[in-house]
């Protein structure tokens, strides 16, 4: 099974649910993690787009930008700043207000977990709106780290997260793109 066969494989993965959030085509990435070939596969894409850059520290958002945030951070021996929703993180946090494409959250970062000035990289599984990484990349820069770059396995360009990253200064990598 060639690279490409392995990224319509791990692509044909992904389902989607139109009920489940009202009005909303909802991307679930469970059901391709679920899957070890598909999911080694992605995570390797990842890691072959960084390999020639160092980071301190990877930076997440809670719930399901632990899991490609955490995988990398294993891989480049960096650190893993998790940012969290309201309520979860112990200790003095900093808070922003989030909007995405059908919730509002209140998302929290405890600066301590952030090294000053540290080379930062966001990950998340999905970029649509781009209020969830607008606010999280926030949130790591009011702590003193430095985000340049985003990584995500999906992304929705019609939605406006693309545009939201390129005006905050945050290079994004994607591995799929969606209408
Ligand atoms: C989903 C997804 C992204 C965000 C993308 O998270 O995991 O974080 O929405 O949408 P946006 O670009 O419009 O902000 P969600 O808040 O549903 O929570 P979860 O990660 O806990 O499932
Ligand atoms: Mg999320």
């Amino acid at each position: 099974i060639n690279t490409e066969q392995s990224l319509m494989r791990a692509m044909s993965l992904f389902t989607f649910n139109s009920t489940f959030k009202s009005n909303v085509r909802f991307c679930d990435i469970f059901s391709m993690t679920s899957d070890g070939a598909a999911f080694q596969y992605c995570c390797d894409e990842f890691i072959e787009e960084y390999k020639d850059q160092t980071f301190d520290q990877m930076a997440g958002t809670d719930a399901r930008g632990f899991i490609l945030g955490a995988v990398l951070a294993h891989q480049y021996g960096a650190g893993f700043v998790p940012i969290r929703k309201l309520g979860k993180l112990p200790g003095e946090v900093i808070r922003l207000d989030s909007t995405s494409e059908y919730a509002k959250n209140k998302l929290e970062l405890n600066p301590s977990h952030v090294k000053k000035d540290g080379k930062i990289l966001f990950t998340d599984d999905l970029l649509a709106t781009g209020g969830t990484a607008q606010s999280s990349i926030k949130l790591i820069r009011q702590a003193g780290g430095q985000v340049e770059q985003a990584a995500f396995l999906i992304s929705i360009p019609k939605l406006g997260g693309e545009k939201k990253m390129t005006d905050m200064g945050v290079k994004v990598y994607t591995l799929f793109e969606m209408e």
